[in-house]
């Protein structure tokens, strides 16, 4: 079958790992027959040198003709680059909201696994370890603080900045429900996060994810603030199955449970509609200290790609083959220098990328 594919490369060490990921794809497409087409988009600011803003209406048409989009990632050094000089809607990562609120990305997956090839890489000890580890972070992606009414008004000559945060019930319901439907396919427990004890919209968040917890009745569920979910996650992080919750405690909580994995750069992502179409993206940023010096680790971009196989182009075949691969290759000793550790082998982005593909 053929499958067409927007590739948003973008900034810093985005382009490096995208190439790596297109590899792998490519000899996933010769092996069981597919045509994988892809379209280049510019976004990020990669966009803004070129057409001087960080996503145009054009990549967005790009985007809605294809089947998914593949992404690296956008960005760069807030201190340093000119693109941080920019009024803050024209800079890189409003691109990035923009193009999750056009193609309407409510559900955003952010899987934390721990690797037992990299248990030497978590932070955490062993007896906090246990078992390892296996979570979904289910984050709501377009709406809440990131797009709420804001301004920065100066009254009698002091400044004052808002941002609001809302949430209707139906975009909590429609979150809420890909959450315990993810939950049925893992192990049935959906851990709902919010800061109910302060904020209205965390009072209806609960609320409403009572009533959908009604309609699956296999799947145990449990509330918990967000502040103690932090700490949980460090402190037992083989608790969770899937955490729910709204956009910004999910980013903060999605970073932190990353970390907690030793190996973020593993670790991949899929931002969904209501159809089969998706973005996939690895959970790491942009990384422009280590742009271009064959280091950063293409693993979870490449895991990406395994992503949109099976979510959007319902190629399951083909995404455990990859997972499989990267499995192999990391079981075989080779290590990117983030996940580096004594006895085994180093290689670079490319050469990482190349033993993922001979493994397909
Ligand atoms: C993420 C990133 C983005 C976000 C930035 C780049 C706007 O941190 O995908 O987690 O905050 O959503
Ligand atoms: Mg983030």
């Amino acid at each position: 079958m053929q499958f067409q594919t927007a590739v948003i490369a973008g900034d810093g060490i985005g382009p490096e790992i995208v190439r790596e990921a297109k590899k792998v794809l490519d000899k996933v497409a010769a092996k069981y027959q597919h045509e994988f087409c892809y379209t280049d988009v510019l976004m990020g600011g990669a966009s803004i040198d070129v057409h001087g803003v960080p996503l145009t209406d054009e990549a967005i048409e790009a985007c809605k003709a294809s089947d998914a989009v593949l992404m690296g990632s956008i960005g760069g050094n807030t201190s340093t680059s000119p693109w941080y000089q920019l009024p803050p809607e024209k800079r890189p990562e409003a691109g990035l909201l923009k193009l999750r609120k056009s193609l309407n990305l409510f559900a955003n997956l952010r899987p934390a696994y721990l690797y037992d090839e990299l248990k030497g890489a978590c932070p955490l000890k062993d007896e906090i370890i246990g078992d390892g580890f296996d979570m979904m972070i289910m984050r709501e992606l377009t709406g809440g603080l990131y797009f709420g009414e804001r301004g920065t008004v100066e009254e009698n000559g002091i400044l004052t900045a808002h941002d609001s945060l809302t949430y209707n019930e139906n975009e909590i319901r429609r979150i809420a429900k890909r959450g315990f439907d993810i939950a049925m396919k893992r192990r049935k427990k959906v851990t709902s996060v919010d800061k109910a004890n302060v904020l209205d919209s965390s009072r209806l968040w609960r609320k409403v994810v009572e009533e959908v917890a009604k309609d699956y009745p296999e799947v145990q569920y449990e509330h918990m603030l967000v502040d103690n979910c932090a700490m949980q996650l460090v402190k037992d992080p083989g608790q969770f199955d899937v955490i729910l919750t709204e956009n910004m405690f999910g980013d903060i909580l999605s970073d932190e449970a990353s970390m907690v994995t030793g190996s973020i750069g593993m670790l991949s992502s899929a931002s969904l509609n209501d159809t089969k179409f998706g973005l996939y993206e690895p959970s790491h940023g942009s990384a422009p200290d280590i742009a271009g010096q064959d280091i950063a680790n293409p693993i979870a971009t490449i895991l990406s790609a395994a992503m949109m196989l099976r979510f959007s182009f319902d190629l399951d075949e083909a995404a455990d083959d990859i997972e499989r691969a990267v499995k192999s290759v990391l079981a075989k000793g080779y290590r990117t220098v983030d996940i580096m550790s004594e006895g085994k082998t180093q290689v670079g982005t490319t050469q990482m990328g190349d033993l993922i593909a001979a493994e397909i």
